[in-house]
């Protein structure tokens, strides 16, 4: 090989990432074939004392990678066989690069998987925390981006608590497909060593919630499905959406037109040239970041469609894409969990230095759109108008205040009762926000009533 095509075709200076999981798989394969008397129990003695030496060097750094080893498992097994002589030599026994790639992949990302979920849960409880302490702020609620009805702050907050309840949904049921066991499909038809796959899938905590081992049943499948790995992308994908979302709110909530929150300047960075400047960064990078793990779906669903059965090189190539989208999505839900909800100072014990919510810029926001015009043209119901009729009459009195440059609640009674006949003194309180929030009283609605329960149902499940 040229050192171009060595370079070209070479993993290690990325796969070496997977490093832990290569020797936990290896670890689990070499106490099968001793338990099966495949290796004498000399070996897999020699091959865990020199397994602990190289953890220890990968740890301290002073393991040396080489590029002519290739990739992460022959620069492991080279240093095991210099370390323990022959036993190195018998690990490989009855195994093949291609189930032991396809194993570490899969131990990697499952840890990575559980970190991930701890992390959604963090940045929910960040976001019921702030939802707690705004269930009577109010801001416009908006369709097509127009003022439409007044919503509580923790109501609008707790939308996306259920999005990324559900990602953490998600990311557990990729978790139990990713969970299985490809170690003994061997090169790709299964081997003639005598293995006990249940038994390594055991030791390696491949089983279900019942405790039962997961394997793959196709050695060729075993090889080759990275079905997993596109599974978690999508995943991954669908959670930087609703960041992406979250984050162009965030970006427009901050903007001086809106005024409605702050966030603390460690999030924000300044313009080298415009001084007042204080741009919000972060979400902006989130939402642009959020572009690559979509390109790493993209890519990894083009990296395996043309490929016949079983492994092929090209497999190599789902590393990075893999390895970007867990650090992007790790990072992100990091940092967002702490703009949103701040910082613990161990000193008071409180988080601290979260977002800032400004409720007098959200109410005036919300008086300038009309927003209680849906709950007048529910009142002209209740007094037995038509739906349709109570929406015309409605529109009529929105058009007036509009040339009075007041709020429908500004107009004194007998200019409403212009309008209809049966409209009387109690419609003030339909036309006050408060009103218009008590009034949406049902499962999942914004009163204030619905929203405490539904901090306390997340609260219980977050727990
Ligand atoms: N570095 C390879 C990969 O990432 C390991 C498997 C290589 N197998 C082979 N038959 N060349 O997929």
């Amino acid at each position: 090989m040229s050192e171009l095509v060595k370079r070209y075709t070479a993993s290690v200076f990325f796969d070496k990432r997977l490093w832990q999981a290569d020797i936990q798989g290896s670890l689990a394969h070499a106490e099968m074939l001793a338990a099966q008397k495949i290796i004498g129990a000399s070996d897999l003695a020699d091959i865990q004392r020199g397994m602990a030496q190289i953890t220890q060097e990968i740890e301290s750094g002073a393991f040396e990678w080489k590029l002519d080893l290739e990739d992460v498992h022959l620069n492991i097994e080279a240093r095991l066989t210099a370390l323990v002589g022959d036993a190195g030599k018998r690990l490989h026994t009855g195994r093949s690069r291609n189930d032991q790639v396809a194993t570490d992949v899969r131990l990697w990302l499952r840890s990575e998987m559980d970190l991930i979920i701890a992390l959604l849960v963090d940045l929910q409880k960040s976001l019921v925390d702030v939802a707690e302490k705004n269930v009577e702020v109010i801001l416009p609620g908006f369709t097509h981006l127009q003022v439409a009805q007044p919503v509580s702050f923790a109501h609008h907050l707790l939308a996306y608590v259920e999005m990324f309840a559900r990602d953490a949904e998600r990311m557990s049921d990729v978790r139990r497909r990713t969970n299985r066991l490809p170690l003994g499909s061997a090169a790709l038809a299964g081997t003639t060593y005598p293995l006990d796959r249940e038994r390594v899938a055991r030791t390696l905590g491949m089983v279900d919630d019942q405790g039962h081992p997961q394997v793959c049943q196709n050695s060729l499948d075993g090889v080759s499905d990275r079905d997993f790995a596109i599974e978690f992308t999508a995943a991954a994908s669908l959670c930087m959406m609703h960041i992406s979302r979250m984050s162009e709110e965030l970006i427009l909530w901050m903007s001086q037109n809106f005024g409605f929150v702050k966030i603390a300047d460690r999030f924000t960075t300044g313009s080298s040239i415009m001084p007042q400047k204080k741009n919000p960064d972060v979400p902006e990078l989130a939402r642009g970041k959020t572009g690559r793990v979509f390109g790493h779906l993209m890519g990894l669903l083009t990296l395996m469609k043309g490929q016949p059965l079983a492994y092929n090189k090209d497999n190599q190539e789902d590393k990075e894409p893999l390895f970007d989208t867990v650090d992007t999505l790790k990072d992100t839900l990091r940092i967002f969990s702490e703009m949103i909800g701040g910082q613990l100072n161990p000193a008071s014990g409180h988080k601290e230095g979260g977002i800032t919510v400004n409720a007098s810029a959200m109410d005036t926001a919300v008086k300038k759109g009309y927003a209680t015009a849906t709950d007048l043209a529910d009142y002209l119901v209740k007094k037995g108008l038509p739906f349709r009729d109570a929406h015309e009459t409605v529109a009529h009195a929105v058009k007036a205040a509009t040339s009075h440059n007041c709020d429908l609640s500004e107009l004194p009674l007998n200019v409403l009762q212009g309008f209809h006949a049966s409209i009387e003194k109690d419609v003030y309180d339909v036309l006050s926000l408060r009103g218009s929030l008590n009034a949406r009283n049902t499962l999942g609605g914004t009163a204030p009533a619905q929203v405490k329960l539904q901090i306390a149902r997340h609260r219980a499940r977050l727990m």
